[in-house]
C-alpha cells in the first residue's frame, strides 16, 4: 500500500505530491513549521491526510520545546498551533487534527513535559492509524451504495494519496471490487493541479484498478451517453445543513448528475463535518495564486500578463447531494437531522 505519510523517529515523512507520478520521491520535516509548508505547498493534500499531518506537526512542535512546566510549555505550544491552522482554510482536518492533539496536551497536563511529549506522539500514531480504519469502513458502508458493472466518475483525489491510506471516495471504489463488484473509474484530471490525471490515475493503476481519465469538460458528455453510474467524490468541509466543499469543479459535476439523474455521493470521514457552520455560505474558500492557472507544469500557456482566478474549492449545494457516505453510516436529507445523529454516534 502506498504510504502518503509516514511518522519516524522525529521525522515526518511523505511521499511529495507535487512531483508524482513522474518522480516517486519523499519529503522529511523535522519541524511544525516545515509540516505547514508542505501542506501549504500541496507537498501533502486531502483534507483527511491534512488531519493526519497536522497532529503529527504538533507533535513535532512540543518535541521542539524546552519547558520545565505545563505551564510554559502550552502556550508555546498553542503558539505554534496557531500558526499551523493559518496553512490552508478550507479543509476542516486541518483545526480538526490541531484541537485533537491540544485536548491530549491538557488532558494530561498533570505529567511532566517530557510525558505530555511522549503522549501527543502516541497520539498522533493513532490518528495516523485510525484514519486508515476509518477509510476502511466509509468503504464499507459505500459499496452498499455501488452496483454491480459501474462505471464511477470521481473528481480530483480521494483516495489513498489524500488519506494516511485506502481512500475516501476511492475506499468505496476499492472497496466495492473488494466485494466481487465490477467497478471502473472515470477520473476527472482536475484542472489546474492536475489531482485527477497525476494522482487518481496512478494509484489506481498501482492497483490495477480499471481507471479511464477525461478532462473536466467531458463529464457532462459522458453523463448524457449513459457511460456514468455514479459519482463519489471527497469533501474538505460539510456545514450542518448537508453542502458540501470539494475541489473547484465538484459543484459543476453535482449540477450535471442531477440534470441526468446519476446518484452524487460524498465519502468523509466525520472528521470533514463541521456542524457549526450552518451553511455552505459560511466556508473559508481558499484562494490560490492565478499563477498555477497560468502555467501548466512549469509552462506558461496563456499570454505574458494574463489575469487569471484560482478559488482552490467550491460548495455543491445539499439538494444536489444523494448521501453523505461516513464511518459511521451514511446520511441522507434531511441532512440537519442525518448529520447531527451521525455526529452524536461517536
Ligand atoms: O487541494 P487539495 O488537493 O487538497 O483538494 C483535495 C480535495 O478536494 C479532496 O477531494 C478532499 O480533500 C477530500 S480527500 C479524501
Amino acid at each position: 500500500m502506498i504510504k502518503t505519510i509516514e511518522y519516524l523517529d522525529g521525522v515526518a515523512r511523505m511521499i511529495d505530491q507535487t512531483r508524482l507520478p513522474q518522480e516517486k520521491v519523499y519529503v522529511d520535516c523535522r519541524t511544525i513549521e516545515e509540516v505547514g509548508r508542505a501542506i501549504q505547498d500541496l507537498v501533502i493534500r486531502g483534507a483527511p491526510a491534512i488531519g493526519v499531518a497536522a497532529a503529527i506537526g504538533v507533535s513535532l512542535g512540543a518535541d521542539g520545546i524546552e519547558a520545565d512546566t505545563f505551564d510554559t510549555f502550552y502556550p508555546r505550544l498553542k503558539t505554534q498551533c496557531d500558526a499551523l491552522a493559518q496553512a490552508r482554510p478550507t479543509a476542516a482536518n486541518l483545526a480538526w487534527g490541531i484541537e485533537r492533539m491540544k485536548r491530549t496536551a491538557q488532558a494530561h497536563r498533570h505529567l511532566s513535559v517530557d510525558q505530555i511529549k511522549e503522549r501527543l506522539r502516541q497520539e498522533a500514531l493513532a490518528v495516523l492509524e485510525e484514519d486508515i480504519q476509518i477509510n476502511r469502513r466509509i468503504g464499507q458502508h459505500g459499496q452498499e451504495l455501488i452496483t454491480g458493472d459501474s462505471v464511477v466518475l470521481t473528481h480530483c483525489n480521494a483516495g489513498a494519496l489524500a488519506t494516511a491510506g485506502y481512500g475516501t471516495a476511492l475506499g468505496v471504489v476499492r472497496a466495492a471490487i473488494e466485494a466481487g463488484k465490477r467497478v471502473s473509474v472515470l477520473a476527472n484530471e482536475t484542472r489546474p493541479f492536475f489531482q485527477g490525471a497525476r494522482l487518481t490515475v496512478w494509484e489506481l493503476m498501482e492497483d490495477n484498478i480499471p481507471v479511464k481519465l477525461i478532462t473536466d469538460g467531458m463529464s457532462g458528455y459522458f453523463m448524457m451517453q449513459g457511460g456514468v453510474d455514479a459519482v463519489v467524490v471527497g469533501a474538505d468541509r460539510i456545514a450542518a445543513n448537508g453542502d458540501v466543499a470539494n475541489k473547484i469543479g465538484t459543484y459543476m459535476v453535482a449540477a450535471l448528475a442531477h440534470r441526468h439523474g446519476i446518484p452524487f455521493y460524498v465519502a468523509a470521514p466525520v472528521s470533514t463535518l463541521d456542524l457549526s457552520i450552518a451553511s455552505g455560505e459560511a466556508i473559508p474558500i481558499e484562494e490560490r495564486r492565478g499563477e498555477e492557472v497560468v502555467n501548466v507544469a512549469g509552462q506558461r500557456i496563456a499570454p505574458e500578463g494574463t489575469v487569471a482566478a484560482y478559488p482552490a474549492f467550491d460548495v455543491t449545494p445539499h439538494a444536489l447531494v444523494t448521501a453523505i457516505i461516513t464511518e459511521r453510516g451514511i446520511a441522507r436529507p434531511p441532512y440537519g437531522e442525518s448529520l447531527q445523529r451521525l455526529a452524536e454516534t461517536g
